[in-house]
């Protein structure tokens, strides 16, 4: 099998002729399990990427959108980068998570002094209306970052949640499997660093899907697994070994022995293959201030409950179980080979 100079494989594009793609805006904050999901979305034949949008969150938003312009031209990615809001919409910064994805937010490791690719000229919430607008009923949003582009975009133009097809985010703690918040003991980093604009989100009416810790944290790539994609991964494959070792370390002193979760690929994995997960449907609060700030509440619809907080919100998904190996072989196809799992098993 040969590979471009980015580890795609040469097969990957007769597989690609024979599917009609998911046109996705990637909203993210580029951070070392970003990096990861952007990989998998830019090596999937069912994936047409038509949008990067940055936020801050693991990084400043200028370093995000840096992390973004530099994966874009080191693997030959097409879709334009457009850089997003700099501060929440509660306008309290919450600093950078440094000790989680190092101080460059790509797990320390070498990046030039000069990126050349620029961003794109209009912010990133307009870049999601128009492109939303342009493509009515086919764009599909992966947020994997905190939510404030996209609630920019909503207050822009409430219209959009009609003319997206979906949006699936990696956010929020449901309690499912014994997991809660991993900033507060009750609060989630991506919604953590800004609850209004996910309130907000969680209140238009457009099919959406969070994918929280309830499941991303059931998933690890122990380090074994991150090895074989170095060995067999071609330089997609080595440069994801390269950015999780920090990530590892960061993992080992949070009591995890071998490995890393797998956050936004979770999510990514999601858009492409919702028969990973179960799922439970419900409207979704966030608490938006107090202790409990940042907390993620649905009230599932099995519930007989009525309560004015939810009552009268559109309905949303959670995921409360995954199917860890199956995902976790579909990663591994998708980075190795380009490839969905079933078609391995089909061919
Ligand atoms: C989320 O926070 C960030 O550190 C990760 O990139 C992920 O999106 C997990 O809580
Ligand atoms: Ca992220």
């Amino acid at each position: 099998m040969t590979r471009d100079a980015s580890g795609r494989c040469a097969e990957r594009g007769e597989i690609k002729t024979t599917m009609s793609r998911k046109k996705i805006i990637f909203d993210t904050d580029p951070g070392i399990d970003d990096a990861m999901a952007l990989l998998f979305l830019h090596q999937s034949p069912q994936v047409e990427l038509v949008g990067i949008t940055t936020g801050p969150g693991n990084g400043t938003i200028d370093v995000t959108t840096r992390n973004a312009l530099y994966l874009k031209e080191r693997f030959g990615i097409a879709a334009p980068v457009a850089r997003g809001a700099a501060e929440p919409l509660t306008g309290k910064t919450v600093p950078p998570a440094a000790f989680v994805h190092g101080q460059n937010a790509l797990g320390d490791i070498p990046l030039p002094e000069h990126i050349a690719s620029v961003p794109h000229d209009l912010p990133a919430y307009r870049f999601i209306v128009e492109t939303a607008r342009r493509h009515p009923g086919e764009i599909s949003i992966l947020a994997v970052g905190r939510m404030t582009n996209l609630a920019l975009a909503l207050r822009e133009d409430p219209e959009i949640a009609k003319l997206v097809e979906q949006v699936v985010i990696m956010g929020g703690a449901f309690g499912h499997n014994g997991h809660s918040g991993n900033v507060s003991p009750v609060s989630e980093a991506n919604i953590d660093g800004d609850p209004l604009a996910a309130d907000e989100v969680f209140a238009a009416a457009w099919p959406l899907t969070a994918v929280g810790l309830d499941v991303t944290k059931e998933t690890r790539m122990s380090n074994a697994y991150l090895r074989s994609l170095a060995d067999e991964g071609g330089e997609v494959g080595q440069f994801i070994w390269e950015i999780t070792r920090f990530y590892e370390k960061f993992h080992l002193g949070r009591g995890v022995q071998d490995g890393i979760y797998v956050h936004d690929s979770s999510a990514a994995a999601f858009l492409l293959d919702p028969s990973l997960f179960v799922t439970r449907t419900g409207p979704i609060r966030v608490v938006t201030e107090g202790l409990a700030i940042g907390q993620t509440i649905q009230k599932a619809n099995v519930l007989n409950l009525p309560h004015a907080d939810w009552d009268g919100r559109p309905s949303h998904a959670i995921c409360t179980h995954v199917d860890s190996p199956r995902l976790l072989g579909f990663y591994r196809q998708v980075i190795l080979h380009g490839i969905h799992f079933e078609e391995v098993s089909s061919d």
